[in-house]
């Protein structure tokens, strides 16, 4: 391995291309790897200990290809495997992904604002220490979507039954006005312009 081998990602499916193409961005001059466990997906209905062992089976697939780092590009598999991972390969660069709480109450101080993520990011220690650092600076509220991915990974980013689906995982929460939304599940950005269509102009969405 050397400074020319590729940045290796991993994701339960497609959600973390949409990380790669941020980093694409940044950082043009890198060759990458992407590994979509589309075959497991998804992983935030499973058990931790499952998560753990398909994000080290993920993690160990990509070291073979002569990854020089790891970007975790799934806030799901983060939440349960960033700390295990970092253990077991201390020499590699593990990056994780959470969902972006700070720009949200950054830019909304005092706001009302939605987490959309899987019911695991939303139960692990690591959501709730998140929450814990902002809670005095916003309204934080969490939603969580299982099953919204599965509508990625279909490819179905917009349509009724999309809609519909949205409506019923928002509604209870959209009664009150909403300052932003963080989309805590790196599948999310790709249905952002449906989920605008249900949250409204004014509501800010951040990923
Ligand atoms: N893309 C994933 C995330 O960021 C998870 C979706 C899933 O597998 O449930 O949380």
């Amino acid at each position: 391995m050397d400074r020319t081998s590729p940045v290796g990602f991993f994701d339960s499916g497609l959600g973390g291309i949409s990380v790669l193409r941020g980093t694409l961005n940044l950082l043009p001059g890198e060759d990458y790897l992407y590994f979509g466990d589309s075959f497991h997906a998804p992983y935030g209905t499973r058990p931790l200990e499952e998560v753990r062992e398909l994000s080290q089976a993920a993690a160990e697939h990509l070291l073979e290809q002569g990854a020089k780092a790891i970007v975790i590009a799934c806030n799901t598999a983060t939440s349960a495997a960033a700390a295990m991972l970092r253990e077991r390969y201390p020499e590699i660069p593990i990056i994780g992904t959470e969902p972006a709480l700070k720009p949200a109450v950054e830019r909304h101080p005092g706001g009302r604002i939605l987490v959309m993520a899987t019911a695991m990011t939303l139960k692990e220690q690591k959501f709730f220490d998140l929450w814990d650092h902002f809670r005095e600076q916003a309204e934080i509220v969490p939603v969580p979507c299982s099953g919204l991915m599965d509508f990625v990974e279909r490819g179905e980013l917009r349509g009724d039954r999309l809609e519909q689906f949205l409506l019923e995982k928002l509604d209870p929460f959209t009664k009150v006005p909403v300052d932003a939304v963080v989309l805590g599940c790196t599948h999310y950005p790709f249905l952002s312009s449906t989920i605008r269509r249900i949250v409204g102009r004014k509501t800010e969405i951040l990923d």
